[in-house]
């Protein structure tokens, strides 16, 4: 009973999110459950044969992981003990499609479940959608078989057929899944699709592909190449190494490439403004202001599951001897955060209004702390300048990110696993002795937005050694 309950919501949750997106045009039926065999869909090795470069690309990423991911696996067991198994074609939709539309899964064990519906978000899942119901809980139509879709008008069959489908050029194919609705109730628990259809970067067409399929990280940039070794030369190609956040899953499957690429994302996603006084003396309260904007990312940040994400800000004052005079948001020894001034999460509640951050049971939003697109938010800090401080007093502002809690990891993958934590952005400042002459102040230099930092270098060299391979094919 409460199983057509759940799925007249989960379908009346598509209608709502239908009629606000407006997406009627290209409107098709979403595939059901168990409609097709595993034995429809293609490996992805098939694929590699002719895609090597986009294989690679793949390779490792949390579309690969999705299915696999540890950090998920754990969580939806205890999702479907919680809610006595509703949820589980609701959760696998997304993290392992073949697995659903297959009808493998339920159970949810997987014990029924084909290799090829373990890889998760794969090649010939994401090239046979042939259409969708609209963005949210993956209304996708799949049809898989001979033709694959994708982004040319003009491609010729190889292997297989080609066909054109715009979709694939829009934010509304990533939208599908990433905008995730709890089917019970309504709440929307990942808003990734709708904070970016809100902010600017929708009206000026800056899509998801833009900054997640290409080298640009936050806005467009072409990579000219092939799409195939037997193809022709085109402007552009999408690369599929679709990276977001995550530094601490992509490891566990000996994909470090993609954490690196992650962490330089991460530090590409803000800008940041500490405010400083030059001078202080003894006994004076000394304010600090730390303006963070997002000026990258094309939705708010954290985002995804980003009741579990954490962006916060350390702020340190140390005097030249190197003791600690103020100290907000560091780590304590079990990886607990200290006195931060703000979280930069979502605060999600369950039904009776307790912050929980097992999304399948939230039933409001207690706080939404992130961080809107090009927004600015402030943080003050205060500390009383110690009598007995040695000159130069050095200001540290970090902007820190992490996929986890340590607590919640140590709990659900076992003490050995660390969170890494990645530095998003730094500035510093340094107070003198009101004495010091004005021309002797020197201020560290702020990190700069056009020096070609290690990460442009490394994409070049990628770049320049892709071109190098495809040349000699
Ligand atoms: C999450 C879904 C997703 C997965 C997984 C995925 N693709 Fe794609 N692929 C896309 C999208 C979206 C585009 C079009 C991007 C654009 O042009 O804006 C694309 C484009 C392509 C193209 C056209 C050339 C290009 O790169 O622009 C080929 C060929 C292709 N994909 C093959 C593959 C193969 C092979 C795999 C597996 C190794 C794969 N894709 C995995 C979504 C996916
Ligand atoms: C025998 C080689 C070969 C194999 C195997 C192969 N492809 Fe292709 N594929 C090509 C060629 C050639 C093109 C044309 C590329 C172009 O026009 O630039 C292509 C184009 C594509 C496109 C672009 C279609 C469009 O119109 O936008 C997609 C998507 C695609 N392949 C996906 C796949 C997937 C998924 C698999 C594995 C199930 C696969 N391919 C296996 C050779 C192959
Ligand atoms: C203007 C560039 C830009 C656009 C447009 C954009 N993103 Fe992002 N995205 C970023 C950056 C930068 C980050 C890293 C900062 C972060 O984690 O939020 C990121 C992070 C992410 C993450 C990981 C978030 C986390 O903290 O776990 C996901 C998932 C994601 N994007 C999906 C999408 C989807 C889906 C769309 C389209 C609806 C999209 N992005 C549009 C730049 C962009
Ligand atoms: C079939 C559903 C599906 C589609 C379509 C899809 N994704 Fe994903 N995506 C997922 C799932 C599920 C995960 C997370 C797996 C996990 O964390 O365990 C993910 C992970 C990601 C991540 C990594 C997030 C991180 O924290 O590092 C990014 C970035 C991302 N997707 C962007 C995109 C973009 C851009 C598109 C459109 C081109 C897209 N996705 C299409 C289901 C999908
Ligand atoms: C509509 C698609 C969709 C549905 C349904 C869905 N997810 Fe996800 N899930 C995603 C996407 C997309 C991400 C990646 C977002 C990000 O990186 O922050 C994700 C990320 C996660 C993560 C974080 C993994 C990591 O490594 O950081 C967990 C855990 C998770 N999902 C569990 C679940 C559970 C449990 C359910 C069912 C109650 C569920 N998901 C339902 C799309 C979905």
């Amino acid at each position: 009973m409460r199983g057509i309950l759940v799925k007249g919501s989960l379908f009346f949750a598509i209608f709502i999110l239908l009629l606000v997106s407006g997406n009627f045009a290209n409107a098709t039926p979403a595939t059901q459950a168990g409609e097709y065999s595993s034995d429809d869909f293609a490996y992805e090795s098939r694929c590699r044969q002719c895609h090597a470069i986009i294989y690679a690309d793949w390779e490792g990423t949390m579309h690969f992981n999705a299915y696999l991911d540890p950090f998920y696996l754990e969580e939806v067991k205890i999702a479907s003990e919680d809610t006595d198994g509703e949820l589980d074609e609701f959760c696998s939709r997304c993290h392992t499609p073949i697995g659903v539309v297959s009808g493998e899964i339920p159970p949810i064990d997987g014990s029924e479940m084909s290799d090829i519906a373990r890889l998760g978000v794969q090649c010939d899942f994401c090239h046979v959608v042939s259409g969708s119901n609209g963005t949210g809980n993956a209304p996708f139509t799949v049809s898989p078989g001979d033709t694959k879709w994708g982004p040319f008008n003009d491609s010729r069959d190889a292997y297989h057929k080609s066909e054109y489908l715009e979709l694939y050029t829009q934010s509304e194919y990533c939208g599908m899944c990433h905008q995730v609705i709890n089917p019970v109730n309504g709440l929307v628990i990942d808003d990734t699709y709708s904070t970016w259809k809100e902010s600017q970067y929708a009206e000026e067409n800056v899509v998801c592909q833009d900054c997640h399929m290409t080298e640009g990280i936050t806005e467009f940039k072409a990579n000219p190449g092939r799409a195939s070794s037997s193809a022709p030369k085109r402007d552009h190609i999408s690369s599929h190494d679709i990276v977001g956040a995550n530094t601490l899953i992509p490891p566990m499957f000996g994909a470090e490439n993609v954490a690196e690429m992650a962490v330089e994302r991460l530090e590409k996603a803000t800008t940041i403004e500490l405010t400083a006084p030059e001078i202080a003396s003894a006994g004076d309260e000394v304010t600090i202001d730390v303006a963070i904007t997002n000026s990258g990312a094309g939705h708010k940040i954290p985002t995804g599951v980003s009741e579990i994400r954490e962006i916060w800000l350390e702020v340190t004052a140390t005097d030249a001897n190197g003791e600690s005079i103020y100290d907000a948001g560091s780590l304590d020894a079990d990886g607990n955060i200290i006195d931060a001034k703000m979280l930069y999460n979502n605060v999600l509640g369950d039904t009776n209004g307790e912050e929980t951050k097992s999304f399948w049971l939230a039933e409001s939003i207690l706080e939404d702390n992130r961080i809107a697109p090009k927004e600015t938010v402030t943080e003050h800090h205060s500390f009383v300048l110690p009598e007995n401080a040695v000159y130069p007093i050095t200001v540290e502002s970090t902007l820190k990110y992490r996929s986890a809690p340590q607590d919640m990891i140590d709990h659900l993958l076992g003490e050995e696993t660390e969170v890494p934590v990645v530095d998003m952005n730094e500035m510093s400042a340094i107070i003198y002795d009101p004495s010091t002459p004005a021309n002797e102040r020197t201020q560290p230099e702020p990190e700069s937005e056009s020096t070609p930092g290690f990460g442009v270098v490394t994409a070049a060299m990628v770049l320049g050694f892709t071109m190098y391979v495809l040349k000699r094919k």
